[in-house]
């Protein structure tokens, strides 16, 4: 089985717009779910997620919204009428501002999904001390998790590290997608990594993965020791 039946989300940070064309044209066979962020948004705005999910693909638009509560909830009335999988929003922005875009949600009857991004997977407890001086990381998931349980959205993001603190304070019932996925650790900005298998036996219910596949010499294998690694992680879940 390959990424297509698969929880996998492959983030298409691309240079633009025909490169992440012909990256689908060699993979995207084996994906469903595509994650599109600000570059790319940028460039094709909403023609081009029009264009992805006509293709067949599950978009999942990460723009980490992050703003006053009706700044979000009017900008959400816009995003949530383009059709796309999920949306995530920043928590820092605060309960009232996952309540706003709830409300939003509720009012146009999306059935998209809604994520909190909790703490940024690229931070180490260092540079989150830096610019958070005297809250423990840990403190900022729990609250930041139940302020998503609380406002009621579908899911949150989190780093593969931070799964087993999610699940026992308040994300059992979210939706948990995980991006911070490597196979070899420590090459890059990621801090807070695991491998696909470790993340899926942890909780993930989606995993997020980006220049593991992008920058392979071979793409589609890439996306095959991915997908291995998943249902070896999903068959060990099942077995619990
Ligand atoms: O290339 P890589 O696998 O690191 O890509 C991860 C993707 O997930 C990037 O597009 C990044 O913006 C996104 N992301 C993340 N950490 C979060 C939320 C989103 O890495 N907490």
């Amino acid at each position: 089985m390959v990424g297509k039946d698969l929880p996998l989300i492959l983030a298409l940070d691309t240079s633009n717009i025909s490169e992440a064309e012909s990256i689908l044209d060699e993979i995207g066979g084996s994906l469903k779910f595509l994650k599109i962020g600000h570059r790319l948004f940028a460039q094709g705005g909403s023609a081009f997620i029009t264009s992805t999910i006509n293709k067949g693909f599950e978009v999942f638009l990460d723009l980490k919204l992050h703003d006053i509560p009706n700044t979000v909830k009017i900008a959400l009335e816009e995003y949530l009428d383009l059709g796309i999988w999920a949306i995530t929003l920043h928590t820092a922005g605060g309960q009232q501002m996952l309540e706003y875009a709830v409300d939003a949600k509720k009012k146009l009857g999306s059935c998209t999904n809604i994520l909190g991004v909790t703490v940024l997977t690229s931070h180490d407890e260092q540079s989150w001390e830096a610019v958070n001086p005297g809250c423990g990381m840990k403190d900022a998931l729990i609250a930041r998790s139940k302020a998503c349980k609380n406002a009621g959205l579908d899911g949150l993001v989190c780093s593969p590290i931070d799964l087993p603190v999610i699940m026992d304070f308040a994300g059992v019932e979210l939706m948990k997608v995980v991006p911070g996925i490597r196979l070899n650790a420590g090459m890059d900005d990621q801090k807070r990594t695991n491998s696909p298998i470790d993340a899926i036996k942890r909780g993930a219910d989606y995993i997020v993965v980006g220049r593991p596949i992008l920058s392979a010499p071979d793409k589609g294998e890439a996306v095959k020791m991915i997908s291995d690694q998943i249902q070896e992680g999903l068959l060990w879940k099942n077995r619990l």
